[in-house]
């Protein structure tokens, strides 16, 4: 009896988790697999860099780009960001086993309210949302750097992007300058 209940606690809990706005303001879904590959050439992955998820997810993009990175001998810095704290432990999990998993970082957090380490060169990754990619990205450009934005299935207003690839869904590349003073 006390079994169930603690089930069916743990079930609203992720029914929560996952279904609340304020928990979650971009649902999960996982990027293509078959578009992976084509994901990771946007990133245009080398030497120096460090390459950010922006929500995720079970880690999909992060860790395959990480196995790409290491089948390449790059040394390359990933960061995993995610808000969802089911999503942050099989993060976790799937780093433990992951060959690469020393130049991948799991971080549960908010990615409005995070601060980036100083970095040469940052790739940031966004499977994102239409009503939220532009907000995103005016964060992103406040950030000092050389960075860039691979942007999947949505593009980004306001942005010229630099590059597009179509997979199963379209891949949009962008640079991102610091916004002129008006
Ligand atoms: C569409 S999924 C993309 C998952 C993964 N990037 C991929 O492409 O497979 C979006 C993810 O962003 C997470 N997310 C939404 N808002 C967030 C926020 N403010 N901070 C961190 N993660 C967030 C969601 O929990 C979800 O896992």
């Amino acid at each position: 009896m006390v079994l169930l209940l603690l089930l069916i606690l743990a079930l609203l809990a992720v029914i929560v988790i996952f279904a609340f706005p304020a928990v979650s303001p971009i649902p999960y879904y996982p990027s293509r697999h078959r578009d992976l590959g084509l994901i990771a050439q946007a990133m245009d992955l080398h030497d120096g860099q460090t390459v950010v998820d922006l929500g995720a997810g079970d880690g999909t993009v992060v860790f395959f780009a990480a196995s790409q990175a290491q089948r390449q001998r790059l040394r390359i810095k990933f960061v995993a960001i995610e808000i969802n704290p089911i999503l942050v432990m099989a993060l976790l999990i799937r780093r433990l086993f992951h060959p690469a998993k020393k130049n991948i970082q799991v971080v549960w957090a908010d990615f409005f309210r995070w601060q980036p380490n100083p970095a040469n060169e940052r790739v940031f990754y966004l499977y994102g949302a239409p009503w939220l990619n532009d907000k995103i990205a005016n964060r992103l450009r406040q950030f000092p750097g050389k960075n860039r934005l691979v942007s999947y299935y949505y593009p980004v207003a306001g942005l010229t992007a630099q590059q597009r690839i179509q997979g199963i869904n379209r891949i949009f590349v962008y640079q991102l300058g610091r916004r002129r003073q008006q």
